[in-house]
């Protein structure tokens, strides 16, 4: 070999050196600084903007896993989350989530949970930021035993529907609005599989089913609006889960709660593969806190028959400058019940487009109806309503 050719190659031989050293030192250094970054990173997780929490991992990612981590993608935050498989995100990794959430960061600062209750003994303590006793993904039972039998079984829920935990005050006053019409064994499984995992989830909550009276078009959003006000009759409860009667939640760590911004609970459901389908969807499960539910108005009250008003619900939280929060999709899962499909809205898409116009005069400002019938059965607070239709004005 010319003796020019095997100068070169020592050369490149030292240069192939030079940069592994770089690229090692580069690896010891996000090593060390990945603590910071991962604390950083995790509340941006879980007030994800919808576009980048959608576009990113349902689009990019056939099995509708979330795949935040070092490397992925340079425009994403970096995460201790590195979720390959559904298996993987434990319980105590729901510990870093909340512990990162805005409000809980507040709720924490306003009475440390660790710090002894000096003043008077008989007031318990908050209970934990982390419920102690949930199980993470739920065997759903989609065959509940009889009425009956169901109100023997469930123990810790009383009169009306209502739970809280027996030895701490709970962080969160909750009603779970549930709009409904002709669906008593959804309503029954519902109740089933629902009840124990709130009352494990250490909340306070009272579940109110709101009931449309005759057989005209169905207006969920009214009587969402319906029992948000008459839930407030009852008392003053800071957040409201509007829930559909046919999805049951999976997984216990999705937590019935109100966060800082509006959040979109049901995820992934089972019908539509697990996958979102489209970014601004804010129907199925969803969580508001009463000011944010006051400030956007409420629904409209304009969608008779299927569809649109959650359309419209999104479009009046981003017109408030708040925006739809997410857990990611292997927490937020849901299964829905079997239902024959109903019939869409032909109007919706028009309805939709003039919305903006009506937020300020169409949703609880302009609300009206009878409450035809109020009953307290064990597992529910059950409300008849005859809905009145908007005037035209
Ligand atoms: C409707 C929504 C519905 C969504 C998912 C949309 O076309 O407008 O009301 O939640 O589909 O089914
Ligand atoms: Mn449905």
């Amino acid at each position: 070999m010319p003796v020019a050719a095997a100068v070169a190659l020592w050369h490149r031989a030292h240069l192939y050196k030079a940069l592994a050293c770089v690229v090692l030192a580069l690896i010891a250094l996000q090593y060390l600084l990945s603590g910071v970054l991962d604390r950083r990173s995790i509340e941006t997780i879980f007030t994800i903007n919808t576009t980048r929490y959608a576009d990113h991992a349902y689009r990019s990612h056939p099995h509708g896993l979330i795949i935040y981590g070092l490397g992925v993608s340079p425009t994403y935050p970096p995460s201790t989350l590195n979720i390959t498989s559904t298996a993987q995100l434990t319980v105590p990794a729901l510990r870093d989530i909340n512990n990162a959430t805005k409000q809980d960061v507040n709720a924490t600062r306003i009475a440390p949970v660790s710090s002894p209750n000096t003043t008077d003994p008989s007031i318990p303590q908050l209970c934990p930021l982390i419920p102690p006793n949930l199980v993470g993904p739920l065997t759903v039972n989609k065959n509940p035993p009889e009425v009956l039998k169901m109100e023997k079984e469930l123990t810790g829920v009383e009169t009306g529907g209502r739970g809280w935990p027996s030895h701490c005050t709970p962080r969160h006053r909750v009603a779970i609005i549930i709009p409904f019409r002709d669906r008593p064994q959804h309503l029954q499984t519902l109740l089933y599989n629902l009840h124990p995992m709130l009352l494990r989830q250490q909340i306070s909550y009272q579940i109110f089913i709101v009931e449309q009276e005759g057989t005209g078009l169905f207006n969920r959003a009214m009587l969402m609006n319906v029992g948000y006000v008459e839930a407030l009759k009852e008392q003053k409860f800071d957040c409201f889960i509007f829930h559909d009667v046919d999805l049951l939640p999976e997984d216990d760590r999705n937590l019935y709660t109100c966060p800082e911004q509006p959040r979109h609970m049901s995820v992934a459901i089972d019908k539509f593969k697990y996958r979102l389908p489209y970014t601004d969807l804010f129907g199925g499960v969803s969580a508001m806190s009463r000011e944010q539910f006051r400030l956007v108005n409420g629904f409209s009250n304009v969608f008779w028959g299927w569809g649109g008003e959650d359309d419209d619900m999104a479009n009046r939280i981003k017109s408030q400058n708040l925006h739809i929060s997410r857990y990611p999709a292997n927490i937020a899962r849901y299964k829905m019940l079997l239902h024959k499909r109903e019939k869409a809205n032909p109007r919706r898409y028009e309805v939709l487009k003039t919305g903006k116009n009506r937020f300020p005069t169409d949703g609880l400002t302009d609300l009206k109806y009878q409450l035809i019938e109020k009953k307290k059965p064990k597992l529910y607070t059950w409300l008849l309503v005859r809905l009145t239709p908007p005037q035209p004005s």
